[in-house]
């Protein structure tokens, strides 16, 4: 190739290069770094559109071994009554296809962006009652009564909120005294709890 062609391709892709990075990659950066919020929703985004579905065999198999821990748990329970359930830090509802029959399910998550993506995925289980979202974070569940679910359930979300021992506060305060369960996944490990 020309000399001078080459060397025009250079000073093109320099210019097209500090472009990018002067116009969209350095506002980002600075965004990035100020705001906590937009971070937040950055990584849930990224987990919730790369992450997850990359890992999704293998992370259904710990997802499904936590469900038969809710079930077992549950023994001979009545199935014409409906189990109350919260699910904290829901996300786009890869748990949904997991729910035993007959649940009311309630749905919380701090960010308002995972709602239309939830939407179109609980329509695929029908099988799953759903009742309503509240958006808030888990630290806080402004909306959500004392003493009202029979099991809250949780997924990787102690990865990402700020205060767990905040979220197993409101987890104590939401669940039915004596019989209500937590059952949750930190890293791989499925566990239930009662608090
Ligand atoms: C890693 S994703 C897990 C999503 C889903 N539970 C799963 O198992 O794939 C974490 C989710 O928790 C939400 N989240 C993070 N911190 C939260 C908090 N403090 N309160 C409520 N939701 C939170 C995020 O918005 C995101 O939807």
């Amino acid at each position: 190739m020309d000399g001078r062609i080459l060397s025009l391709f250079y000073i093109c892709i320099g210019f097209i290069w500090w472009f990018s990075v002067f116009t969209f990659g350095l506002p980002v950066t600075i965004l990035f770094i100020l705001s906590k919020n937009i971070r937040s929703v950055f990584f849930s985004w990224v987990y919730a559109t790369i992450i997850e579905p990359i890992q999704r065999e293998k992370i259904d198999a710990t997802r499904k071994k936590l469900f038969q821990i809710l079930e077992d748990s549950l023994g001979n329970r009545d199935n014409s009554v409906p189990l109350e359930v919260l699910e904290i830090g829901v996300g786009h509802g890869p748990n949904l296809k997991f729910y035993p029959e007959n649940c009311n399910l309630t749905v919380l998550d701090k960010h308002k962006f995972f709602e239309k993506e939830f939407s179109k995925n609980k329509k695929k289980y029908p099988h799953v009652s759903y009742q309503k979202t509240v958006i808030q974070p888990a630290e806080c569940m402004r909306g959500v009564d004392d003493n009202s679910f029979d099991v809250v359930v949780s997924t990787f979300l102690h990865c990402s909120c700020d205060d767990s021992v905040a979220v197993l506060q409101e987890v104590k305060r939401v669940l039915k005294p004596v019989s209500g369960s937590f059952i949750h996944i930190v890293t791989d490990y499925p566990l239930r709890i009662r608090l």
